[in-house]
């Protein structure tokens, strides 16, 4: 059985006393309210994550929420203002990180080559990819969406030997529908989740496609969160806004209770 998983990315949102707040009310939330074995995830910016996981460890929540990054380096280490390695975040405690969210290839340019450079490093380092892929409206209004997202997973990801391919997390992420309070619908989202296992299924094989957690990420929401994640290839969510609202947040993950 494939991991079922909540992710929150908080993208530039909180400072460090926000985060603190937001993220003891998730914990002590799930602790009370959440009775499902769903991985949680909480991608918080680089310079908290740190004091989470310090947070983390002397609660009782422990290890029932990870961390993660937003975001690494393509290279190892060395003269690369500004920028966070791999190894860095691993060792403040995230245990993923996201690589190519839509934003990154947007406003930073990021392309599929310099993503799989990413997911390599990642990958050394023991943090487990969460790979975004997903078209603009354009790109969807052209029908060229399903080329598009064969080409990031093929240059992206698909390097991977299949028993490491297998441990990588996939986001679905259609632009049209981040941030703006338009959701794919559960059919439109399942038929680009059985398009990319099935392009699993042709790049490695059946087992392998079977092993691979997809989420979708776009205006989820409490409300339709459940209508989607019990789409068939839907194994949860990449969750934007609602991920900064405690309560929100709580509710789409008891969606697996
Ligand atoms: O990483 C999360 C996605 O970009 C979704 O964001 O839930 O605010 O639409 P959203």
């Amino acid at each position: 059985m494939r991991k079922k998983i909540v992710a929150g990315n908080w993208k530039m949102n909180n400072d460090l006393q926000e985060s603190l707040k937001l993220f003891s009310e998730v914990a002590n939330m799930v602790k009370d309210e959440v009775s499902n074995d769903a991985e949680i995830i909480v991608s918080a910016p680089f310079t908290n994550i740190y004091a989470l996981d310090q947070w983390k460890n002397g609660s009782d929540i422990h290890d029932k929420i990870k961390l993660s990054g937003q975001n690494c380096c393509w290279e190892e280490s060395g003269a690369y203002t500004g920028e966070v390695s791999a190894k860095m975040l691993k060792s403040i405690g995230a245990e993923y990180v996201i690589i190519g969210h839509s934003e990154r290839r947007q406003y930073f340019a990021e392309t599929n080559a310099l993503l799989a450079k990413k997911v390599d490093l990642a990958l050394k380092h023991e943090l487990i990819p969460i790979f975004c892929i997903g078209e603009t409206l354009q790109e969807r209004e052209k029908n060229i969406h399903l080329d598009l997202i064969k080409n990031q997973l093929q240059e992206g990801l698909f390097h991977l030997i299949k028993s490491v391919v297998k441990t990588v997390v996939i986001a679905y992420e259609p632009v049209w529908a981040i941030g703006t309070g338009l959701t794919a619908t559960p059919e439109q989202a399942q038929e680009i989740h059985a398009f990319i296992r099935q392009l699993i299924v042709e790049g490695y094989d059946e087992e392998t496609a079977n092993e691979v957690s997809i989420l979708y990420g776009g205006s989820c929401n409490p409300s339709n969160a459940a209508s989607l994640f019990s789409q068939k290839d839907i194994d949860g969510g990449l969750i934007g806004g609602a991920s900064l609202k405690s309560r929100d947040f709580t509710d789409i993950i008891k969606t697996f209770n």
